[in-house]
């Protein structure tokens, strides 16, 4: 009798997802059959909701994803939510192993008064509307009366907001950006973005890449005082033992300080050792404008950290958006760690709770083993670490029972890879008819509707 191949649930289709299902094929030791499960009837995660719609040289990667999908033992099983369509205890009962790569899709919370308004919103909602998430699409962002907004944080996510914010409409428009989104961005009258930054540039957590490209933009100024581009002299001290990006950001953001404005219709302006103070609301709750204010650096642990010197100023805001960071959601029957929003695990084994018990055939990777940060590369080396381990742990499998005729029977419509290419197809399809890369289905409904055609 031939042993049973190990059968392993994954749960969650992005970067991490991915690179965890490659990593199992790719070693002999043990077959394996490979389940692997989203909630959305898309796959790809952030690569394809995340990475901004001008940015699609990145989103090839999903090429190298398509082809560990249709790998002989991979089945995708899109449209199933773990807590709502599937529990723990069922993937328990039909896998050996389960591996969650659910991603960080919550947001940080950014503490100001003022932070419950409408027009105080993150800039992870407005990352997944723009790029037509379909769980976001219906969370409405009304540019109409929006000439000035402010983008708190100085991370990547950030600047890739402030870059579709003033870039082109035109040019937007053959992207796969949500029409939504586009026709929103085509009527607002959006004239600056002020991107603020709590410590100075050398800090700044943005790539020297993703700056240059801004500063490449056309008809757009990107403007710095002299007083914000300038490295004090705790950064300059902090700067010799910093990585080699630090030193570049900051002597990009000083050649910033002296391009004089060209009067260009759109701007953005970075301000450095800046934070929100107050957001300022009328009875309605609706933003009237903010306070910011000055901050100075002081080493702290070895780094320099913000401290409030209690200079502060107006800024004439319609609309702010913090970039400030992800978070992991809580899912039922997983063990979460509330205070770094994170599954517990060691290397990727998952605990009861942070430093407690291991959970014996549960493993996790990718952003929410290891927090918000990482391109979709770093997943690949964090994926690998964890499958060595469920690999190491694995004992001769017994028989389990194939969990499709339970979900088919609780009427879960699961959504197989063949029917995400038959949607790939008619997106690229209806965007290829209107000159642009592709149109996204932004409903779960919409797609669900067509794969009944
Ligand atoms: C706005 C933004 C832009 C980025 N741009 C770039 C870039 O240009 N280049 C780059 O290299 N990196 C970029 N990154 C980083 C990169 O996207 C991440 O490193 C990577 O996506 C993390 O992979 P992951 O698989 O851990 O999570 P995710 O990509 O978030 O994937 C998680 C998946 O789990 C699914 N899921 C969640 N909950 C459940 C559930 N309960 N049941 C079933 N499925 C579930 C989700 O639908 C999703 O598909 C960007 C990140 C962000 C936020
Ligand atoms: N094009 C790309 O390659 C791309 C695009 C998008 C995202 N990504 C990647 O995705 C990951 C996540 O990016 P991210 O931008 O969300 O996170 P990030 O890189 O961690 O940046 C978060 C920013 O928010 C600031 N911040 C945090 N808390 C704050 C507060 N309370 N008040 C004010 N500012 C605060 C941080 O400042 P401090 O440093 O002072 O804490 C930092 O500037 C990163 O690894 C990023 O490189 C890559």
């Amino acid at each position: 009798m031939t042993t049973p191949p190990l059968h392993v649930a994954i749960i969650g289709a992005g970067p991490s997802g991915f690179y965890a299902a490659a990593a199992l094929l790719k070693q002999s030791d043990v077959p394996v059959r490979i389940d692997l499960f989203d909630r959305l009837p898309s796959p790809y995660g952030l690569v394809r909701s995340g990475v901004a719609p001008d940015h699609q040289s990145i989103k090839r990667i999903e090429r190298a994803f398509e082809r560990t999908a249709t790998k002989p033992g991979v089945r995708f099983f899109g449209n199933v939510s773990l807590g709502r369509d599937v529990s723990v205890d069922d993937l328990r009962a039909h896998y050996h192993a389960i591996i969650y790569t659910v991603g960080s899709e919550g947001f940080r919370k950014i503490g100001v008064p003022g932070q419950q308004s409408g027009q105080v919103r993150s800039a992870t909602e407005f990352v997944f509307w723009y790029n037509g998430h379909p769980q976001y699409c219906a969370r409405n962002f009304n540019l109409d009366n929006v000439r000035r907004i402010a983008v708190v944080g100085v991370g990547n996510v950030a600047l890739d907001v402030a870059r579709i914010l003033v870039r082109d409409r035109d040019e937007l428009a053959r992207t796969d950006i949500s029409p939504i989104a586009l026709a929103a961005l085509r009527a607002a009258p959006i004239e600056e973005v002020i991107v603020m930054g709590r410590r100075g540039p050398a800090e700044a957590a943005f790539s020297p890449k993703e700056l240059k490209e801004l500063m490449a933009l056309s008809e757009v100024d990107i403007t710095v005082s002299t007083e914000d581009a300038h490295t004090d002299a705790v950064s300059a001290a902090w700067l010799k033992d910093a990585p080699k990006t630090a030193a570049q950001n900051a002597a990009l953001v000083s050649t910033l300080a002296a391009h004089p404005s060209t009067g260009a219709p759109r701007r953005i302006r970075l301000e450095f050792r800046t934070s929100p103070v107050e957001f300022h609301l009328d009875e309605a709750e609706h933003l009237t404008g903010m306070t910011a204010g000055r901050n100075r650096l002081e080493i702290e642990n070895g780094s320099p950290r913000p401290v409030a010197t209690g200079e502060t100023w107006r800024e004439d805001v319609q609309l702010v958006l913090t970039a400030i960071g992800y978070r992991g959601i809580p899912i039922d029957g997983v063990p979460f760690d509330a205070r770094r929003g994170t599954i517990p695990n060691i290397e990727g084994r998952v605990t009861e709770t942070p430093g407690g018990p291991i959970r014996p055939g549960e493993y996790t990777a990718g952003w929410i083993k290891r927090g918000p940060s990482g391109l979709i590369g770093s997943n690949r080396p964090d994926a690998k670490e964890t499958v060595a381990h469920l690999l190491a742990d694995c004992t001769t499998p017994d028989h389990r029972k194939d969990i499709l005729p339970r979900l088919l029977t609780r009427g879960v419509r699961v959504v197989t890879f063949g029917d995400w290419k038959r949607l790939d197809a008619e997106e690229l399809r209806r965007g290829e008819a209107a000159g642009r890369v592709r149109e996204k289905f932004i409903t779960i409904q919409e797609m669900l509707d067509f794969l009944e055609t």
